[in-house]
Formats: structure tokens, sequence, C-alpha cells
């Protein structure tokens, strides 16, 4: 990292034809995207190509991407290892609805580098992983409710979008009595009756809930970290409760792992937590952006497959999709990508935090070094209730101004940023410091300007009374 990150680039960012782009997309695709994620009005970004840890959008802009996809791209886009090989193998037919030997291949490879799993089965999305494993957590017990913590996304089936990440916090309800809170209209409330929203680090309020209704309750769907709320971190031991809670009252635990599974660590976040769960759900890293997931874990679980639970799927185990599995999970377990992804992901924060504490501002960093979040506050959040109490104005101004200044993390304060093996080559590292950087001063002065003309605002109405 330079000494004093580089704060000279003049922000600048084109975007005429995106801006006509939008216009023409949106009379035909609602929002002008293809996700509700993805539609940001006027800003919506239309991308024209990616490489490595670069990304660039259709009026040239180029930015280092700290978004990478929401997580998937884990090597960097267009990696030549794992893109060579899908080619050669997708030559040969991608869907027969028969099954391959790149799908059992992809599977053996789950199994060994998660170092815990002892079944699979794949889907396209990480939306279907956890929808089937909800399903087979029901079948294995004979129960229908399942308990999701407050802010943690499993994707967007209706048993998912619960409780997951309102704006304003008062929706969820009281915070011992937290409401089955849907995410939009048109889910029915019967089957948001069946999600019971739970409140993370709170092993009490499990205990609670389970001996009132734990009879009732197949199985806890947890992400290991709140990875769509900053990446929110387990205090010490929450894991360790839990999964001997889940015990003592024989419910099932799923550790959603899209977006930490072969990442935290080669076996995920159940390798670097130290905790077996029961079911996993997997997708995001295991294809370095192909759309291929899966769920799987304790034989005796899976058992119920495949004949006294459904699960399908055209494309499931897809060529592309096994392919694209195997070459990635490889490299995880052959190469030392992960080791290299964890120290860019530190070479990152530690030039955060220098920026940062030079301003006098404070802040934590939550989340892993692969993923992590930065929030603006005195104290450490430890559920989604806590983000409110973030500067979140101030680290949103901060993500906008960056992608002016060459470097694209979300805009949005819940979403970490995302670390690629690519990121560690060249100047990337210093290239995102320096973006963040001038956006803090950016944002600092508009808030300034801001707070100024709220205060001349006042002292003439004032004078003026
Ligand atoms: C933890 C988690 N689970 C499930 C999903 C849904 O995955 P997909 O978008 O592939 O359907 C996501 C997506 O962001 C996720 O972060």
């Amino acid at each position: 990292m330079a000494a004093s990150p580089d704060t000279s680039v003049e922000p600048t960012l084109r975007r005429d034809r995106q801006l006509a782009m939008f216009e023409r997309a949106s009379a035909i695709m609602p929002g002008g995207a293809n996700s509700n994620f993805r539609a940001w009005g006027d800003d919506t970004v239309y991308v024209d190509r990616g490489k490595g840890g670069l990304v660039w959008d259709l009026d040239g802009n180029e930015y280092v991407d700290l978004r990478m996809g929401y997580g998937p791209v884990l090597l960097g886009h267009g990696d030549d290892r794992v893109d060579d090989y899908v080619n050669e193998r997708m030559r040969r037919g991608v869907s027969f609805s028969l099954t391959s030997e790149d799908e059992v291949r992809a599977i053996e490879l789950i199994c060994e580098v998660s170092g815990w799993v002892e079944q699979a089965r794949l889907t396209v999305s990480g939306t279907e992983a956890t929808m089937h494993a909800m399903r087979v957590a029901r079948g294995y017990t004979g129960r229908e409710k399942i308990v999701k913590f407050e802010g943690q996304y499993h994707g967007v089936h209706d048993y998912a979008l619960i409780s997951v990440a309102p704006d304003d916090i008062s929706e969820l309800g009281d915070a011992e009595n937290p409401v089955h809170l849907a995410w939009g209209r048109g889910i029915p409330q019967a089957v948001a009756q069946t999600i019971i929203p739970a409140r993370y680090n709170n092993i009490a309020f499990l205990r609670r809930l389970f001996e009132r209704e734990g009879g009732d309750i197949a199985a806890v769907i947890v992400e290991p970290v709140l990875g769509n709320a900053q990446g929110i971190l387990p205090q010490p031991g929450f894991h360790a409760a839990m999964r001997a809670l889940t015990e003592e009252f024989g419910i099932l635990l799923i550790f959603d792992e899209v977006k930490t599974g072969f990442r935290f660590a080669r076996g995920g976040a159940a390798e670097y937590f130290g905790i077996r769960p029961d079911l996993a759900t997997f997708a995001k890293a295991m294809g370095n952006g192909y759309p291929v997931a899966a769920f799987g874990g304790r034989r005796e679980v899976m058992s119920v497959l495949p004949d006294a639970v459904s699960h399908g799927g055209t494309y499931a185990g897809n060529r592309v999709a096994a392919a694209a599995a195997v070459k990635t999970l490889e490299i995880i377990r052959d190469t030392d990508a992960l080791a290299t992804i964890h120290a860019t992901g530190d070479r990152l924060k530690a030039g955060i935090r220098s920026i940062l504490e030079a301003k006098g501002l404070a802040f934590s960093f939550t989340g892993h070094a692969s993923m992590f979040g930065i929030v603006f506050s005195e104290t450490v959040p430890t559920e989604y209730r806590d983000w409110a109490n973030t500067d979140h104005e101030l680290y949103d101004a901060i993500a906008v101004a960056m992608h002016a200044r060459g470097a694209m993390p979300e805009p949005d304060s819940r979403e970490p940023w995302f670390v690629c093996e690519a990121h560690a080559q060249g100047d990337l590292v210093d290239r995102s410091l320096g973006a963040f950087a001038g956006a803090l001063d950016d944002a600092l002065e508009a808030r300034a300007r801001r707070s100024s003309t709220v205060l001349k605002g006042a002292m003439a109405h004032q004078a003026a009374g």
C-alpha cells in the first residue's frame, strides 16, 4: 500500500450511454434490470465487460470491482482456468436431464473440500438451494416451522423473504416478539407464519423460543455471519451454543453458506467457526460466477431424497454449472487462492483503518477479510437491529462517491466489500484505497456544507424571529 493513498484522480463518471440504455431497458424490463437489487433508477449500471478485478460499464468507465456480482466471482472475472475448462466441457452438450460425470465430480469435490458434507445435490441458484434445504429439513423432522434470523437473506422464495432487511427497523416489531415481516406483497400470510424470526447473537431468545415451540420447529437456518448486513459477526461461542441447543431440541441446523462457503476457508464458515451443521447450502464462490449451487449435509438427513421428499430441476447439474464447479473447487483445493484473497482483504482493511484513524472517525470492521463491512459507530453491531444505529448514510455517501473515483462497492452499507484473487494484481488495492480516501473527503465535505447551510438557515430564522 502506498504510504498515503493517491486521491488525485478527478472524479468523473460518464453516463450518456447508460442513461439511454436505462430508457430502452425500462420500456420492457421493470426497473430496467433483471433484479430489484440492480434497479438503481437513473444510476442503474449497465456493464460492458469484466476481467480480473476490474469491470467496465457501457460508457467505458473503469472500476475496481468490489461487488464481484454480490460475491460469486472469487477468482476474478473471466478467469481463463475456469472459462477454458467450461468451454471444453460444454462442447459435449449442456442439458440432457441425465446425469454426467461432471456432476458426480462436482459433488465429490464439495464433500472433499468442505470436509464434512456426506451427500449433496446441485441446483442452479442459492434461492433453490435454501428452498430445498428447508424442505428436506421439514421432510426429515416431520415439523413445519423454520427459524431464521432478522437481517439475514436466503434468496427470493416465499419462505426466505421474512424479516429480511427493512430500512425502518420498527417494522420488525417488538424485540422480544418480532413480527413475521414479509418483504413485499404476494407472500401468503400462511407461508410467512411458518417462518419464525429470531435475533442473531441472542441465545437466550432462541432457548425461550425452543422451549415454547421447539416441538414444531424443523430447523434453524443461519448465515454464519450476517452476510447481508455488513457481515455482522457471531459473538464468541454463539454458534457452538446454537449447535448444542438445536441438538437438545432435535432441531436441524442449516448453515446458509451461499456467501461464506469456499471463501472463509476451504471448508467455509463451518470450518472457520469449527461447527458441524446438519445441512448447508452453497452457491456463489463454488462456480466463480457461473450459475451453480448446492445443498447437502449429513447422509442420514439427505436420505429423505429421492423417495420421501421432492427435488428436481431441468437445469440442476447442467454441464456448464457442473464444469465451473469442478474447476473452481479444484483451484480452491489445490492453490493458495484463498490465502491470497485473505491477505488482500487484510491489506485493504489496513489501508482503510489508517485513512479513518487519521480522520478520528469511530468505526469498526465486520465480517471476514474476504468479505468485510465498514461500520461507522461507537459500538460494534451484533444483530440487524443495531444497523439502524450506525452512520450508514455516511457509508452510502462514500460508496457512491467511490464510483466516480474508479472503484465500485455496493452503494448500500449492508453489502460487504468482496475480495477476489485477482485484486492482488497490479495496483488494484492502492486504487481502491485512493478512491476510498477521496470519496471520504467528498462525503465529509458535503456533510459539512449541508450542516453549515442548516445552521445558517436556523440563524436567519432566529434573526427574522
Ligand atoms: C446467504 C445467501 N443465501 C441465499 C442467497 C440467494 O442466492 P441466489 O441469488 O443465487 O438465489 C444469497 C444471495 O445473495 C445469499 O447471500
